[in-house]
């Protein structure tokens, strides 16, 4: 499709197995036509955040990748577990990274987030900090419906991962549809 809508997707699990990783797998099935979903370049090799390395030797090249992909986007949408009831470091650290670059690519963007969590309330906790940081950002922020998808290990098949839980499968789909609205309102 040609006009079709880019939303870049950023997993912040970098765990072989995953389940937010397997949510993203299972995003393309549930995203209306005129959504393609796109996988982000890898964030877990980005060194940590110093100042002092970006005045030394400027910004990391995977950084400069990640940020090209988000200015590239029409929308993006973040996909995460939640770790001590907040952003896992290494998605905070890419987040870091990025917001210090001249052309801040999440200025005006905007931007949705799922999280998976083996816990009872989904990741809602980190959901929350993630909506601060963003807000900083100046990113556009998509508000309901919201995904949280809870104690995770009995909502995927246990030897493929594939997303076996019918009621999350539609509130994603939901999702992801007024996601597709809110861009294409943004991009008028
Ligand atoms: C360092 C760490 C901190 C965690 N903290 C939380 C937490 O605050 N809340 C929660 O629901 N689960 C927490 N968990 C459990 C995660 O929900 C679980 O490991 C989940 O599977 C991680 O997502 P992933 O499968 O995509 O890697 C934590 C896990 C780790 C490794």
């Amino acid at each position: 499709m040609a006009d079709q809508m880019k939303v870049l997707v950023i997993c912040g699990s970098l765990r072989k197995g995953s389940y937010n990783a397997a949510l993203t797998r299972a995003l393309p099935a549930l995203a209306p036509p005129e959504m393609k979903l796109i996988t982000a370049p890898p964030i877990g090799s980005f060194p940590l955040y110093n100042a002092d390395v970006q005045d030394a030797s400027g910004f990391p090249g995977p950084a400069e990748d990640l940020a090209a992909a988000i200015r590239a986007a029409d929308g993006v949408l973040f996909v995460s577990p939640e770790y001590n009831w907040s952003m896992p470091g290494v998605l905070k650290n890419a987040i870091d990274w990025v917001s210090r670059m001249k052309e801040q690519p999440f200025k005006e963007k905007p931007v949705a987030i799922q999280s998976c969590s083996q816990g009872i309330l989904g990741g809602a906790r980190m959901q929350y900090h993630w909506r601060m940081s963003m807000t900083f950002l100046n990113a556009v922020i998509f508000g309901t419906p919201e995904v949280f998808v809870a104690q995770a290990q009995n909502k995927f098949d246990k030897e493929t991962l594939a997303l076996t839980d019918q009621p999350t499968k539609d509130v994603i789909k939901m999702q992801l549809a007024a996601f597709a609205k809110f861009i294409a309102k943004m991009k008028k």
